[in-house]
This record gives C-alpha cells, structure tokens and sequence, in this order.
C-alpha cells in the first residue's frame, strides 16, 4: 500500500516522524511532503532517515522530470495530513494551492484522504476552523478527531494529536474490504473474576488478546461491534463501537442478555469462570484456618443460553479452550450448547500468547486449521463466518 505522508507545522510534528516510522514499520510505501513552515521544526532529514523515504518539499523541486504534485497523488493510495494545522486545513477547504502541500490535496482525488487536525483548543474551536473542517467533510476528507488533555502551550482541551497506533488502526479500517458492513457483532473476551473476598478472586490466564483482536478486525471488516471484557491489561481496540467491562461471570451474562438480541453474530471468546464462590465475604478473610474450604456452584453458561435461544437468521461461535483431546471435546461443546461453529485451542499455548492455532468446527465436523498471530487468525476466522452468512 502506497501512502503520502503530508506534514504541516504544527508543534505535534514530532510525533509524525514516529508515524512515518510506524508506517514503515507496517510494510507499506512511504513518501512525504513537507510544508515549508514543517522544515522550520523539523528538517526533511529526519523524515527520510526515519521513514527511509522520498520527502518533497517545494512545489518547483525537479525530480526524475516528474511534477511532483501530480505524480505523488497518483502514486498514493492514502493521503494524510499530519499534523494538519488550522492554516493547512483552511487552505483545503477554500481550494488553495499555494505549496506543495495545498497543490496536492487538490490534485489527489482518490476516495482516501484523511486528515488529523492538531491545534491549540481556542484555535480549534474557533467558529472558522469548525466551519473549515466541516467543509472538508463534505469534499470527502476523513477526519480524525483530536483528543482532549494537555497542550503543548500549556491549555488544557481539545486539540491534541491522537496516538499514532489510531491514525494507524484507521488507515488499516479505510483500506479493508468490508464483508461484514450492514452486520451487528458482539464479542466477549478477557477472562473473568469471581470474587473470595474484597480482596481475592478465582480466575483464568486468559489476556483478553484472542477476543480483543476479534473486535478489532470486525470493525476493520465493517461490523458494528460490541464488545463486552472481562478484566485485561490490553489498550482498548481503537473504532469499536461499544465496550462494556463486567468482572463477574454472572455481569458478563447480564450485558450479554440486554445486547444479543440485536445481534447477527456473537462471538463467545471469553474465558468465563466456570464456577464461583457461592458467598463473597464481606471484609478480607483472616489467616486463622489451617485450612480453607470455599464452597463453589456453577456459573450461568452464556454460550449455552445464547445457542438455546439464537433467533435463525444468528450465527452463534463459541470457543472451546482446551487441554487434551481439543478437536473431539470442541465438537462435543458445539453440540451441547448448539452453537453454529466451535474454535477449539489448546489453552496451554493460546492463553496469553499472542499467536494461536485453531480449529474452527463445523456442525457437519467439517474442521479448518488456522494459524497464525491472533489478528490473522481472527481475520480469517471472520471472513469463514461471513461465508455462513
Ligand atoms: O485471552 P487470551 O489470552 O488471548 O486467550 C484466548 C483464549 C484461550 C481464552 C480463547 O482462545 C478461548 O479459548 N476462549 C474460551 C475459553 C473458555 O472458557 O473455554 P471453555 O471451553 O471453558 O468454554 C467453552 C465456551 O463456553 C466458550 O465460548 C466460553 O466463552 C463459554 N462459556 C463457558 C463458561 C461459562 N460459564 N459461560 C460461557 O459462555
């Protein structure tokens, strides 16, 4: 994938030489234009160096006999601007093309083009700046919204550059087909905690990662997502649509109760305690036993109420983690919970990691082995579930 990096001179200019980097770091093409009001920040040297890529900067530059403006917007796929300045934005907007900068956007009329506007809070809000990015909204620029907190000036508010990891997850998210667009997809992940005490709790291994990747690539591929978590240590999946975080099994089962209905595919990928304490004490446990016995009773089954009570037109996916025998245990789970298909793993080496082999089964035992990271095992997992569809 081909991306033109433009860069204009606000003070979070700093923060696109680690994009250029990023993008680099993903495998794609990289070229870069620079404002001339940028190179006063920051020299193209850093660009190059860090993106290992062409930086351009001046409209009249000759380059192999190209005219730069015209060829690097036919060359790109993605166009993004960051960080795009007020000036930046307001000269879009109006249709100037006074560098090099400005002279591109004009010429680049492909449909991805996105925008991350970065500024000082009052800049940001003044009435002309919002009337100038609404305008780019309508002439078919994405904007990444900044977030709010502490400027470089010293304000605090909105205006600030967003984390690189979202301009990257974005840029990810416009350029997937989308096979799941018009579709509603709930995943549940992590694991959850079933409390002793205040203090103490029985829980599981699971990281939330497998669920978590799932989210993030059914939003990628078009879904409306829900997510519902389990405690994890994981930056929450940039785009997705809802998060709900339970701790509890029986929390989990309640949120999963209130969304599945409005639901076309449910994904159970969390690790649910199967059992919990029958009583949660009220004040820390003293240590004046020799020994303890707490008294456990099985939790609600989500997947098995879920693959009960889908409606026909759900598909149902649960997980199957386990230790032995994982393909004829997965099968046995998918007929007892009635689930439309199982991914059975080996807990042992998928709890934690940040790899995972799977067996997605079939009702008709048809078994599919995919490999791979997490994100490339939820993506193709997803595209096989479409195929139910
Ligand atoms: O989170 P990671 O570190 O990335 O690890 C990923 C994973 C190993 C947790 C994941 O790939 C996985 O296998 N998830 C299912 C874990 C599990 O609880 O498996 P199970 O075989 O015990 O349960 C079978 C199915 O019933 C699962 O879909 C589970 O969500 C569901 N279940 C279980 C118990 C319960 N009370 N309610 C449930 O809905």
């Amino acid at each position: 994938m081909n991306i033109l990096l433009g860069v204009s001179s606000g003070i979070a200019i700093y923060k696109a030489v680690d994009l250029a980097s990023k993008i680099r770091k993903e495998g794609w093409n990289l070229k870069v234009i620079m404002t001339e009001n940028a190179t006063k920040l920051i020299s193209p040297v850093v660009f190059s160096s860090v993106g290992n890529c062409e930086v351009y900067t001046d409209t009249y530059e000759i380059e192999k006999g190209w005219i730069i403006h015209t060829e690097v917007s036919k060359w790109a796929d993605i166009f993004v601007i960051a960080p795009a300045t007020a000036n930046t934005i307001a000269k879009i907007a109006h249709g100037f093309a006074d560098n090099l900068l400005t002279t591109t956007a004009l010429a680049f009329n492909k449909e991805n083009k996105v925008i991350v506007p970065t500024m000082n809070t009052r800049m940001y809000e003044n009435e002309i700046t919002t009337e100038n990015i609404e305008k780019i909204k309508t002439l078919g620029w994405k904007v990444i919204e900044p977030e709010a907190g502490h400027l470089a000036c010293g304000d605090v508010g909105k205006g600030r550059y967003p984390e690189n990891e979202k301009i990257i997850e974005f840029l990810k998210i416009i350029s997937e087909d989308k096979p799941l667009s018009g579709k509603k997809v709930l995943v549940t992940a992590g694991p959850t905690r079933e409390a002793i005490d205040p203090v103490r709790y029985i829980s599981n291994h699971s990281s939330g990662k497998m669920g978590y990747a799932i989210a993030k690539m059914a939003k990628r591929l078009g879904a409306e997502v829900c997510l519902i978590t389990g405690p994890t240590c994981l930056q929450y999946p940039y785009y997705v649509d809802s998060i709900v975080y339970v701790e509890s099994a029986k929390e989990m089962f309640d949120v999963v109760l209130e969304n599945y209905n409005k639901c076309d595919i449910l994904i159970m990928c969390a690790a649910v305690a199967d059992y919990a304490p029958i009583e949660s004490a009220k004040e820390k446990l003293k240590k004046t036993h020799e020994r303890l016995i707490i008294e456990l009773s099985k939790t609600p089954d989500i997947l098995d109420y879920v693959g009960h009570n889908k409606k026909d037109n759900q598909i149902v996916v649960g997980f199957a983690a386990e230790t032995q025998n994982v393909i004829e245990n997965g099968y046995e789970k998918l007929i007892r919970k009635n689930a439309d298909v199982i991914v059975a793993n080996d807990a042992k080496i998928a709890m934690g990691s940040d790899n995972n082999q799977v067996y997605l089964i079939f009702k008709d035992k048809a078994t599919v082995v995919l490999e791979g990271s997490k994100e490339e095992v939820a993506k193709e997992l997803l595209k096989r579930i479409c195929s139910l569809l």
